[in-house]
């Protein structure tokens, strides 16, 4: 049952106007936290957002008898790992389920304590999003694992981690941060072809280096890493969340709003600018951020495919949904990234939108769900208007879309289960009341 505290009454149809600070990326920040642990020492995060996967990771940390200070106003955290020790498995699995992040914890920890307990992995239900590539570069740099235990799993590395070579079959941003974790403390040179190489994978980068680690990325998705001894502390800016400053600008678009994204920076979002322009979409870039807004008449329809940096972000899919509900014509997004990220679509049609789901690559980008009946293609007849309706929220970025459907649609919805944003849309509660939104 939903908590009344839950639900977020919303009156729809006003555009939002005004301005809004996003600060650091979810899909770093959590990442450079779990980094801290391979050093002896204290390392600051600066430009944290106060999410609740920040809080999932910390609670973490402090289960390991790693000292974990947050500072939410500022944006700060400070973790002294000098001192790590292993928890007891009944408090690890209290957060189970919780977040994807706990699995990343397995390479730190192999090399400060030698085994490591992962709980069951949480995360959005968008897809199986599985672990095997994972547990495959633990297994290739020495570690043993022991899935018998019913609530998570158990890693140990008997005789260290040593650098190899892995072949990842898909360029996933989890298994290449798992490898560069792994790999940074691990004995010789690790050779990690097909990586990820998303912004906030070259971030986490950024931070092994400066602890001391020695890591180079090639044209080809190649990284090589080259193990050191020892590690140290670092300070670091998080890069900025482009998946929140993108979901902004689309609830600018959809809303036929005007939001300046302070904080927002460009060369990340560059595919993202693009494809904005395409759709009618107006932005300019500042030294502070950049701003978004509708500039009135008709929207036009897009054809995209999601994919791996540097291509069209997954993450971006969802919110820029909505605003093509509102643009004049058929748009086909072919989402070549997870299986099952159209489930968010059903709310929006029964709010009156034309959203058809094909089992059928409907682009040209090479895909896995080829031939496996994945409904993972969509076509969106527009320009339709939205009514208000009562949705539940399904995950992440599908909930955060559906508030902006519930803010682009003429009357009153009720969107249950908001609690799932807080994950990662810092304050949004705060920044839709910023921007003129009418909710309770
Ligand atoms: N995959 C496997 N096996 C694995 C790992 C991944 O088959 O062992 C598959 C997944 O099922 C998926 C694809 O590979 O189909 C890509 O998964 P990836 O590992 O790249 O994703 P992730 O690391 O689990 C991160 C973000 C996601 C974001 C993706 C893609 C975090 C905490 N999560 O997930 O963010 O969509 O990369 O960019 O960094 C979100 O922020 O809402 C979110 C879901």
């Amino acid at each position: 049952m939903t908590r009344e505290d839950d639900v977020l009454h919303v009156v729809g149809g006003k555009p939002l106007g005004g301005e809004i600070k996003v600060r650091g990326a979810k899909n770093l920040v959590s990442k450079a936290m779990v980094a801290a642990l391979l050093a002896p020492g204290t390392s600051v995060l600066k430009n944290v957002p106060e999410i609740r996967d920040v809080q999932v990771v910390s609670d973490l940390l402090r289960l390991h008898g790693v000292d974990t200070t947050v500072d939410g106003k500022k944006g700060i955290v400070t973790i002294d790992a000098s001192h790590v020790e292993m928890p007891a498995v009944s408090d690890v699995e209290t957060l189970s389920g919780s977040s994807r992040i706990p699995i990343l914890f397995s390479g730190p920890l192999l090399h400060r304590l030698g085994e490591a307990f992962i709980p069951s992995l949480g995360g959005c239900r968008i897809g199986d999003r599985p672990i095997d590539y994972h547990l495959e570069t633990l297994r290739k740099l020495g570690a043993e694992v022991d899935k018998e235990h019913e609530d998570g799993i158990h890693i140990t590395a008997p005789h260290g981690l040593k650098g190899t070579k892995i072949h990842l079959p898909y360029p996933s941003v989890g298994a290449t941060e798992q490898t560069l974790l792994a790999a940074v403390l691990a004995e010789g040179k690790t050779e990690l072809s097909g990586a990820a190489i998303e912004p906030e994978i070259m971030d986490l980068i950024a931070i092994l280096q400066k602890m001391g680690a020695i890591i180079s990325v090639d044209v080809d998705r190649t990284i090589r890493i080259e193990g050191v001894k020892q590690l140290k502390g670092y300070t670091h800016t998080a890069l900025t969340d482009r998946i929140e400053a993108a979901s902004w600008a689309a609830a600018a678009l959809a809303t036929r709003g005007d939001i300046f994204v302070k904080g927002a920076t460009q060369p990340e979002m560059m595919t993202f600018l693009n494809v904005y322009r395409k759709i009618g979409g107006e932005f300019n870039v500042t030294d502070e951020g950049i701003r978004f807004w509708h500039p009135g008449g008709d929207l036009k329809p897009v054809a995209i495919e999601t994919d791996v940096h540097p291509g069209f972000m997954t993450d971006w899919q969802q919110p820029l949904v909505v605003a093509l509900t509102q643009a004049k014509g058929l748009s086909i997004v072919h989402e070549t990234v997870y299986e099952n990220r159209f489930g968010f679509t059903e709310p929006l049609v029964k709010m009156g939108a034309t959203v058809q789901l094909y089992r059928e690559c409907l682009g040209s980008l090479p895909c896995r769900f080829e031939q496996h009946n994945f409904e993972h293609s969509a076509v969106i007849f527009g320009q339709t208007p939205l009514e208000g309706r009562d949705i539940d929220v399904p995950d992440l970025r599908g909930g955060f879309s559906h508030l902006i459907a519930a803010l682009t649609a003429t009357g009153e919805s009720n969107v249950r289960g908001i609690s799932l944003i807080d994950r990662g849309y810092a304050d949004f509660r705060g920044k839709l009341t910023a921007l003129g939104a009418d909710f309770n």
